[in-house]
């Protein structure tokens, strides 16, 4: 075991060399943090040797003057209870747990029907996850306001609160921002501190932070569809995955790499100048090719909850000026609101039923050629499936009933397909799933696959025509109505 985690630090020594820690300039916390937080950090090792010129006094009273018009964490607490207050019929406030010193881990859902069950997809912003790249939570809390000043007016705004439970947790790193320090107050990089898809070291839930367990929770409660973590130190938005099996530094894509790549890109083009990068061509990234980490939050929210996580570096400057705030504020507003928007302007979506009873069932939905599978909400049985544009093959299926399939054609809006799959016992016949037989020459770019027996085949002929001509129709209704936001609430919607 020892002898393993030796390797395994001589392995990741090289990383360090080459690595700003998903963040700009090293301050001295940063570096301690940095290492204390790596994914041997459980063990206590302390490889950060003090060797900086700054006096104690010299280094705090600098951190000090950064934190200057900055909210405290009191500050943002009281910032968010009036926030709620004067937001109350789209809002509410929670805590999802606390931090080593005890402070709550305030969160606010925005949403038309705030902690209510809906067929609608929910995002999470998170901010300050590293204590000393504060602007997220300033964002954060101006994002929430912008959003409850403008519903109603602005159509952004409100297809926002109409259509997607908005989720805002500003600091999920309260002790590291008062002690002006990357880590929690253990000094533990947060960020390094989750179960990671190939080293074992962060699996024992006894020693993760609270911080950690606090996020783990949540994604237990909520069935996030995306979300984003917002950092500082570089411009880039960065898109899994994170590590790589031989921790050696190259482009690591994941199953839905076109897709991050899309959603990267999404933030990355409606910001002010993010995607004018010289080090990071269009702004964004992949994790594992710029330096891989461990025990992040990105690659987990997606291998384990079906949410699909960006990490965004928002500002080169960890600590910009105070007075920066609201053109910074003014550089990611749009980019803040076009990912969350994304949720609900693009994808595919849908529900699935029984057909026996017409109950919702939590059927998972998997797309042709990606291994990778979501599943439907436990409840309403909705699913919202992010994907780049292009042709795609969606399954549905569910333990018990025979499997459906879909073919769509993904171009600027979201498309929804609903399911109604049949109990495996009103039709015994062993039916592995077919070839994919989609015809993407077919002009209404949408088809059924449906595994019917051949004496249904006929009626189900029938209902395809039907199904084609209903889409065709529609998508020629969409297509006017592009600029109306109501087109993607009212997307052309297929039962399947
Ligand atoms: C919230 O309150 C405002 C003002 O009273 C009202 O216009 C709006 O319809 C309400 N929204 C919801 C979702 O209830
Ligand atoms: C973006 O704009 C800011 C502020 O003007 C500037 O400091 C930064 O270098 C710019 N970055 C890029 C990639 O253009
Ligand atoms: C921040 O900017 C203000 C004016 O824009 C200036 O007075 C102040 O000294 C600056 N603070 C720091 C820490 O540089
Ligand atoms: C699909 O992904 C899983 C891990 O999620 C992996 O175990 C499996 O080998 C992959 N299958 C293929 C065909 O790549
Ligand atoms: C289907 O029928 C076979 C025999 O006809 C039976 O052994 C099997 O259990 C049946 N399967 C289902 C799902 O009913
Ligand atoms: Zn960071």
């Amino acid at each position: 075991m020892i002898l393993s985690l030796l390797f395994l630090s001589l392995n990741l020594s090289s990383l360090f060399r080459c690595s700003i820690a998903r963040g700009g300039t090293l301050h001295r916390s940063d570096r301690s943090g940095y290492l204390d937080g790596s994914i041997y950090g459980h063990l206590g090792r302390r490889l950060y040797s003090e060797n900086n010129q700054m006096s104690e006094e010299e280094y705090i009273e600098k951190l000090e003057k950064l934190a200057e018009g900055y909210m405290s964490n009191s500050d943002l607490e009281k910032a968010m209870k009036e926030f709620n207050s004067r937001c109350s019929n789209i809002s509410r406030i929670y805590s999802i747990g606390k931090s080593v010193l005890g402070v709550p881990l305030w969160a606010v859902e925005i949403s038309d029907l705030p902690g209510a069950k809906e067929a609608e997809p929910a995002f999470k912003f998170i901010g300050n996850v590293h204590g000393d790249e504060p602007l997220g939570r300033e964002l954060l809390l101006l994002l929430a306001n912008w959003l409850c000043d403008n519903y109603m007016k602005d159509p952004l705004a409100t297809l926002i609160v109409d259509g997607v439970h908005l989720h805002i947790l500003p600091s999920m790193n309260p002790d590291g921002f008062s002690l002006r320090r990357r880590g929690n107050a253990n000094n533990i990089d947060l960020n390094r501190d989750f179960p990671d898809q190939f080293f074992r070291v962060n699996d024992d839930m006894d020693l993760r932070q609270p911080e950690t367990k606090a996020i783990m929770k949540w994604l237990e409660d909520v069935d996030f569809t995306a979300s984003a973590s917002l950092h500082g130190g570089a411009l880039v938005a960065n898109y899994p995955w994170d590590g790589t099996e031989d921790t050696k530094k190259y482009y690591y894509g994941c199953p839905d790499d076109k897709t991050f790549r899309f959603l990267a890109s999404v933030y990355s083009r409606s910001h002010y100048n993010m995607s004018l990068s010289k080090e990071f061509p269009g702004g964004i990234t992949n994790g594992a090719y710029w330096y891989p980490i461990y025990g992040g939050m990105q690659d987990w929210n997606y291998i384990h909850c079906g949410c699909f996580e960006l990490t965004l570096e928002i500002s080169d400057n960890k600590w910009p000026n105070a007075s920066e705030i609201p053109t910074l504020w003014g550089y990611n507003r749009m980019s803040m609101l076009s990912l969350v928007a994304g949720l609900v302007k693009t994808g595919l979506h849908g529900r699935i039923f029984s057909s026996d009873n017409g109950r919702p069932l939590p059927a998972s939905v998997a797309i042709r050629g990606i291994n990778y599978t979501i599943a439907a909400s436990k409840t309403l049985a909705d699913y919202h499936r992010l994907l780049a544009p292009g042709k795609y093959e969606v399954i549905a299926s569910m333990p018990g009933y025979r499997s459906k399939s879909a073919c769509v054609v993904l171009g600027e809006g979201a498309v929804k397909v609903d399911f109604v799959l049949d109990p495996e016992t009103s039709y015994n016949g062993t039916q592995p799933l077919l070839d994919s037989g989609c015809d993407f020459d077919s002009k209404t770019g949408f088809q059924v696959l449906d595994f019917l027996p051949a004496s249904q085949l006929e009626i189900s002929m029938l209902l395809i025509l039907i199904l084609a001509f209903f889409c065709f129709l529609m998508k020629r209704r969409v297509r006017s109505n592009h600029l109306n936001y109501k087109q993607s609430l009212g997307a052309r919607r297929v039962v399947v």
